[in-house]
């Protein structure tokens, strides 16, 4: 039988936990990127830098022992990240990546440990940030630093390893920035990912070393490496074999080519569980989207935000679908555009629909050519076809709205509603005036121009009477064919 240890004996303490934060270095204004806004909130695969950051810090910690250091307008970034629940440090000016963790001091070192993250490398793993934390503790070190080797590591930091017999080994003297290489450092090729884990007591007794002498006249966090391994402190570097996950983003180009990477690995991924996506590489797929097996996506689709979309649909070229909620077995044909709605199963969308935000489409309903709708709910098995625009109406089911009916439901200030009971039809080319209500099972004559309420089981017709006249163009013809002969 095992032996119960004592609450707080040393043994019980030494074993211990300990208790790491996450930093997330997040304050900088982007100014490569030539933007007015903050360089975290910019957003690849529909999604802000900063959040993908956060989501795999989330892995590894309690989001309450997040700490994101926003500067460059913090009001924005802390509203438009509020709902993570991380904590917000202000770094109100800029002096660079080791100012930024100085900023943070007094809550870091609440912790026996931290990782520090950049908001602008987005793609970290948090199994590559798990194994940086483990390798941390394994080496008892100061300072662990996560390098990589791309292809290319023209302006990144590189990563200075002492050598043993001619070999590098994983401890680390230096990080020397891309304008501070001297010509033989140039052949280091070993980048700093800029995802680093500290020893807290190490790190603070060492940060106000740093000084502002190097190329850009900010305090480095990457000087660190030197200062610590200078005063005897252990520095050490783990290497991912994953570049792509440690490729930040400092301009638009970056912003792109890690944008097609990661819906690049979104459509791998939506594949690899039975969605069928033709050509790929021409669809844009946000990293939100939801979509059940078996269904179809045809080239040239844009699928953004949280939408959802069932089993067994397909959806046909060049249609753009937002924040919706598509069921089992919809056709949406090609071209049409479905903002903030929400299609039931068997409906049948477009070409060339648009529904607009609060769309609601009921069970096999129909949506076709060149319609427009919003806030309109269209009930089971009802049809809008061709040319119509259906706003702020309730239609009930089995309904046929024919071609060409408008509701008009703004009056110049107000928008009134418009109801069509079940199994109601609209004759083609009806204007229905709101507010006004058209009874279940009635119809309304063609070209109609309805203004008041239609009874239940009624015809309503309201146009002009045809006048025929006999002869009448045989005459005119008779008269213009006598004038041109005198
Ligand atoms: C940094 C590293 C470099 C590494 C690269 C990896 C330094 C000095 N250099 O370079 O070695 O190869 O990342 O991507 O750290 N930030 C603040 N406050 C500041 C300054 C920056 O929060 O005062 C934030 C930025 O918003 C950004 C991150 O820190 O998210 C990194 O800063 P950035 O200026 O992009 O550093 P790099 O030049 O990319
Ligand atoms: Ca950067």
């Amino acid at each position: 039988m095992a032996k119960a240890r004592k609450p707080n004996s040393p043994a019980s303490s030494a074993r211990r936990e300990p208790r790491f934060a996450v930093a997330i270095m997040a304050a900088g204004k982007g100014t490569r990127l030539k933007s007015r806004h903050p360089k975290v909130l910019h957003q690849i695969a529909g999604k802000p830098l900063l959040e993908y950051v956060i989501e795999a810090a989330a892995q590894i910690v309690p989001v309450n022992d997040i700490y994101a250091i926003i500067g460059h307008e913090a009001d924005l970034v802390r509203e438009t990240l509020q709902h993570t629940g991380v904590n917000f440090v202000l770094q109100k000016e800029q002096r660079g990546t080791g100012h930024a963790i100085m900023i943070a001091r007094a809550p870091l070192s609440e912790y026996d440990h931290f990782i520090v993250l950049s908001g602008d490398v987005p793609l970290i793993r948090p199994e590559t940030i798990r194994e940086l934390r483990d390798f941390h503790l394994k080496h008892n070190a100061a300072m662990t630093l996560l390098a990589a080797v791309p292809p290319d590591p023209t302006g990144y930091g590189r990563v200075i390893r002492k050598l043993n017999k001619g070999k590098p080994t994983e401890i680390v003297t230096a990080i020397v920035e891309q304008k501070s290489l001297t010509p033989a450092q140039m052949k280091f090729r070993e980048m700093n990912a800029g995802v680093y884990s500290f020893s807290t007591s190490s790190l603070f007794a060492n940060i106000d070393k740093l000084t502002t002498e190097n190329a850009h006249r900010e305090l480095y966090l990457t000087d660190m490496a030197a200062i610590l391994s200078r005063e005897g402190e252990r520095v050490v570097a783990v290497t991912t074999p994953d570049f792509n996950q440690v490729l930040g983003i400092n301009n638009r180009t970056e912003l792109a080519r890690l944008d097609a990477l990661l819906r690049e690995h979104k459509c791998a991924e939506l594949m690899d569980s039975g969605v069928t996506i033709y050509r790929p590489e021409t669809c844009v797929i946000d990293a939100g989207v939801q979509i059940e097996s078996d269904t179809v996506i045809e080239p040239f689709v844009q699928l953004l935000g949280n939408t959802r979309i069932g089993t067994e649909s397909r959806i046909r070229s060049y249609s753009v679908i937002n924040n919706s909620q598509i069921a089992d077995r919809v056709l949406v044909r090609p071209g049409s555009i479905i903002d903030e709605s929400k299609i039931a199963a068997g409906a049948v969308i477009g070409p060339y629909s648009h529904l607009r935000p609060g769309s609601d489409v009921g069970e096999n309903a129909h949506v076709g050519n060149f319609v427009e709708t919003k806030k309109t709910r269209l009930g089971r098995g009802s049809k809008a076809n061709h040319l119509t625009y259906l706003g702020d109406a309730t239609i009930g089911d089995d309904v046929n709205v024919g071609a060409g009916t408008i509701t008009c439901n703004y009056d110049g200030v107000n928008k009134h509603q418009t109801v069509i009971e079940d199994g109601a039809f609209i004759g083609s080319d009806s204007t229905l005036v709101a507010p006004v209500k058209i009874g279940k099972g009635s119809y309304v004559g063609a070209s109609s121009c309805i203004t008041n309420d239609v009874p239940d089981d009624a015809l309503a017709i309201a146009r002009g009477r045809q006048v025929v006249k006999e002869g009448w163009a045989r005459e005119k013809r008779a008269a213009r064919a006598k004038k041109s002969s005198t």
